[in-house]
């Protein structure tokens, strides 16, 4: 298909109306040219067709189908084959169904406990985000159906959404909030990158060219089309200059007519909308000559697949000992989560499960009881409902707890104000507790919540929401049939108030400023060495697992050259498991604020008891670079950088160090106001300077000052050489006794800058 001479074909009214949708979910055709309409729909953990009344907040039905785990949990299992796999099974279902692009993943960065969507997002760690999304935009894509990375770019909150502005320095942003997209364009490259809601530093995303086109084409080299969020677009005019090409939903021809206006009135140049069209084109005869909708959507299969991948995302926070569960004792099951699981969040993404599975149903056959000790709908508990779950609880060996949040507390839409629990289950978990030491408590939430009786309990699973079949997964893990080997995409803190963006979060009015820079998540706890309940990349498993034998192909690189690193994962224990090997870089002496680790690989193992496996990470320049603002690029300053492998960002079982050293160099700028310091850590500034260095220097100790004797000796030698470290150049005039002069300040100035 030759695009470019069909978009020629196409009078100027045709391609506006291209550029935006037919309805709420189908791209508009153009009969005449054979131009075909293709339907997009929601996603991310499965499929949210509508085929009748559309609603982007998930209010109106959508056909049967299949609600995977949500990325809070998918996240969690650091597994990028599997997570790849239910990319391939959403794929299928998109050919089956004849849509051609599903809305996801979500990747934005997870600031903060409170935002509502943090469910449907990966992580608090943009290099997991960005490797977690590129494996499912490979999976979904090898069936020939699009994806639409979102939301591009840093909506973290869903408190004014629709209008708050992100602001955040440059660094930050490219090194917290933008990297998850910038992998997964430039690893698996998204068919669609859908823009946010919200403003960057004032500009809003659907309209800013330096996001859209500079950033996202320019230097990642994205090659789809950019669509808005539903009813993200502004400006419709800027829109298209600055790069987005679809507007979703119609906007019933209003801001078509503003295109054709703007180009006829010589405000908008033609060839931009001739651009957005061959971008939307490409992306629709690329499904269409390739549709395959005989492709079988087997939902039982994809049921299964679910279960299995939710058992591979449980996180096991605690355990004393006390799982797992013998099938030949007595379990009290505890809690309506036990009847009705929470495995899905609220919103666009609410997939129409064609069944699901609760944990009692999964428990068909065992010796297990039930009570219901709350009630969801009313958010309540009586006293006569914990009595009877205290009864069984004491009844039972061990009482297991479903606890978690409904569905009012996280949703797309708005943000949560705390982090707790509903009262009234924290009330039946320290009751139960109380009542039977052997109590477990399984989390379905999206989110970290605050656990005040952690220490009462004897292990805690987090299943997060893992969607329609996690009643079979829990069970599993439960009962020892799947060894858990799921860890924290995000660090869960003792309490609200200790989160790093807890002073700034929401923002003032429409300002959302982002304070605490790059210190998300546990880069923050890290530096601060803050405890937390429980850090990023925990997880814990029925087997023990010891990582030693790290080894580095070198002690000292260029940032041009690639580093092995090797490391050995033994299963010590006594049943065969997975394990998480996590690869973390920290700089030793930054010269910027850095963290004192962020992670940089991680590799899931598979391991029989006594069984050991190399694990091999390749390193390159960007593994140990910051973002530098003074050349706006990627920077190895040169260094020691520690290479740790852990099992979580606070478990650290070895660590090497390497120099790196940069063949990068950074032309300075030198003023009157440079200060003495940065020019003595400068070699090829003092070569230069050396020559009449001895006499600047000392006429520079000289002052004119009467008391300048008296204070010099008073002086101790560290004070005088803070003083003169810190003077700039120009006070040479003041401090020299007139020997320096204005001319010669301006000559070193101009010697400098040579
Ligand atoms: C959400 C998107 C979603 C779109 C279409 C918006 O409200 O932010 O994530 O894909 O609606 O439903």
């Amino acid at each position: 298909m030759d695009i470019k001479a069909l978009v020629k074909r196409m009078t100027l009214e045709e391609k506006a109306g291209l550029c935006s949708g037919f309805d709420f979910w189908h791209t508009k055709g153009v009969e005449r040219l054979g131009i075909p309409s293709v339907m997009v729909s929601d996603g991310p953990h499965g499929l949210r067709k509508q085929d009748q009344e559309g609603d982007h907040l998930g209010i109106n039905d959508s056909i049967k189908a299949v609600c995977m785990p949500a990325a809070c949990a998918t996240a969690a299992s650091f597994d990028r084959d599997l997570i790849r796999t239910m990319g391939e099974a959403i794929g299928r279902s998109c050919q089956h169904e004849e849509v051609s692009v599903v809305l996801g993943p979500a990747v934005n960065i997870k600031r903060s406990p409170l935002c509502g969507r943090n469910f449907e997002y990966l992580s608090e760690d943009p290099y997991l985000a960005g490797e977690m999304a590129a494996a499912y935009i490979n999976g979904v894509q090898s069936n020939n159906v699009g994806t639409s990375i979102k939301h591009f770019a840093a909506n973290n909150q869903e408190h004014r959404r629709m209008s708050s502005s992100s602001n955040i320095d440059e660094r930050t942003l490219r090194e917290i909030y933008l990297p998850a997209f910038e992998t997964a364009v430039k690893k698996s490259q998204p068919w669609t990158v859908m823009c946010s809601y919200n403003r960057i530093n004032g500009v809003f995303a659907s309209e800013n060219k330096w996001l859209l086109t500079d950033v996202l084409r320019g230097e990642w080299g994205f090659k789809g089309f950019v669509v808005s969020d539903w009813g993200a677009a502004a400006d419709r005019v800027k829109g298209v200059e600055a790069g987005l090409d679809l507007e979703m939903p119609s906007s019933g021809g209003e801001n078509d007519k503003r295109i054709v206006e703007a180009v006829k009135s010589g405000s908008l140049d033609e060839a931009c909308v001739d651009l957005a069209c061959e971008r939307i084109l490409e992306i629709v005869f690329k499904y269409t000559e390739n549709a395959k909708p005989e492709t079988p959507w087997d939902k039982e299969a994809d049921h299964e697949l679910s279960a299995k991948i939710a058992s591979e995302c449980m996180v096991l926070l605690k355990n004393n000992g006390v799982l797992p569960l013998s099938k030949t004792d007595k379990t009290a099951f505890i809690g309506e989560f036990a009847e009705k699981p929470r495995f899905q969040g609220g919103g666009s993404s609410h997939i129409n499960s064609f069944k699901t599975t609760s944990a009692l149903e999964a428990a068909d056959g065992l010796d297990v009881i039930y009570a219901k000790g709350y009630d969801v709908a009313s958010d309540q508990a009586t006293d006569e409902m914990i009595a009877k779950a205290c009864n069984a609880a004491k009844e039972a060996k061990t009482a297991v707890i479903f606890a978690g949040l409904p569905d009012a507390y996280e949703s797309e839409g708005y943000d949560r104000t705390h982090m707790r629990l509903p009262d009234c289950q924290n009330r039946l978990i320290e009751a139960v507790a109380a009542a039977n030491p052997n109590t477990v408590v399984v989390l379905h939430n999206g989110s970290p919540v605050e656990m005040p009786w952690v220490d009462k309990v004897g292990a805690v699973v987090e299943a997060y929401l893992g969607g329609q079949a996690v009643g079979n997964a829990v069970v599993k893990v439960l009962y020892g049939d799947v060894n858990p080997s799921g860890h924290l995409a995000e660090s869960f803190p003792k309490k609200l108030s200790d989160n790093p963006s807890y002073l700034f979060y929401g923002g003032e009015g429409n300002e959302a400023d982002y304070r605490e820079g790059v210190f998300v998540g546990y880069r923050y706890y890290d530096k601060k060495e803050a405890e937390v309940l429980f850090p990023f990349g925990h997880g814990l498993s029925y087997t023990d697992f010891e990582f030693s034998g790290l080894k580095l192909s070198a002690g000292e690189i260029s940032d041009n050259d690639e580093l092995t690193v090797t490391v050995t994962a033994k299963n010590v224990g006594s049943r065969p498991g997975k394990t998480v090997v996590q690869l973390y870089i920290g700089e030793k002496n930054p010269v910027v604020m850095r963290p004192v680790r962020e992670l940089r690989g991680f590799e899931k193992v598979y391991l029989e008891p006594g069984e050991s496996k190399e694990v091999t990470f390749k390193l390159s320049k960007r593994d140990f670079a910051y973002w530098n603002v003074d050349i706006h690029d990627w920077h190895v300053h040169t260094g020691d950088f520690t290479v740790e492998i852990g099992k979580s960002s606070r478990d650290i079982c070895c660590r090497e160090t390497v120099k790196v050293n940069s063949t990068v160099k950074i032309k300075r700028r030198y003023t009157e106001n440079t200060i003495m310091m940065d020019i003595m850590d400068d070699p090829e500034a003092m070569a230069k300077l050396r020559p009449i260095m001895g006499d600047f220097m000392s006429d520079f100790a000289a002052t004119g000052d009467n008391n300048s004797e008296q204070a010099n000796e008073a002086m101790n030698e560290d004070m005088g050489k803070a003083m003169l470290n810190y003077m700039p150049l120009r006070g040479g005039l003041m401090f020299s006794g007139g020997k320096i002069t204005r001319e010669m300040i301006d000559k070193i100035v101009a010697l400098l800058n040579s």
